[in-house]
């Protein structure tokens, strides 16, 4: 998914470049009426706006039928879940239970200590499984079902001071 959305980007990025090159060359170009090519410049600018509705319209709705995310996403379920309570502190996670079972949910109650800071739980790939954020004085809740055994890594993802990169910590997941 990084991989495509940097590609894209890269492309996206090529044409801004070209854009911007074509306009700093026909700069030098003095046309005396502008009158034809306004119009034709609105022409597209209303084609353009209309296309875009089309396209982003049924997009917008369509990504928001997943909302409230707690309530439609896979590995969400309703159900007893496991909890987790997690306190972020500079520089170190503080769990609740560092094991639990696989393919029943786990609800982590996320807060913080001291500063925000970003709880991210990584599987042994290093691919980022749940996310969210750990704010003093508040409590996030996530719920996420691991579907495979393994020790899952727990990273702060919100730089908070000197240590950051020592925010870690570890999850297990098993059989009952
Ligand atoms: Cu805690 Cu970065």
């Amino acid at each position: 998914m990084q991989e495509i959305a940097w590609q894209l980007s890269l492309v996206l990025m090529t044409l801004v470049a070209f854009g911007f090159g074509f306009v700093a060359i026909n700069s030098g170009v003095r046309v005396e009426d502008y009158t034809p090519l306004q119009k034709r410049g609105y022409r597209i600018r209303s084609k353009l706006f209309w296309t875009l509705v089309a396209v982003l319209g049924p997009a917008m709705i369509y990504t928001l039928l997943d909302l409230p995310y707690g309530a439609s996403r896979a590995g969400n379920q309703a159900g007893p879940a496991q909890v987790v309570e997690a306190t972020g502190h500079q520089w170190r996670w503080e769990l609740s239970r560092d094991r639990v079972v696989k393919d029943q949910p786990v609800e982590f109650r996320v807060t913080s200590a001291d500063i925000n800071h970003g709880f991210g739980i990584y599987d042994a790939d290093m691919h980022l499984v749940a996310q969210t954020q750990a704010m003093p004085g508040y409590t996030n809740t996530i719920r996420h079902t691991f579907t495979a055994d393994g020790t899952y890594r727990i990273l702060c993802m919100e730089y908070c001071g000197i240590a950051h990169h020592n925010m870690m910590s570890e999850i297990k997941v098993g059989s009952l």
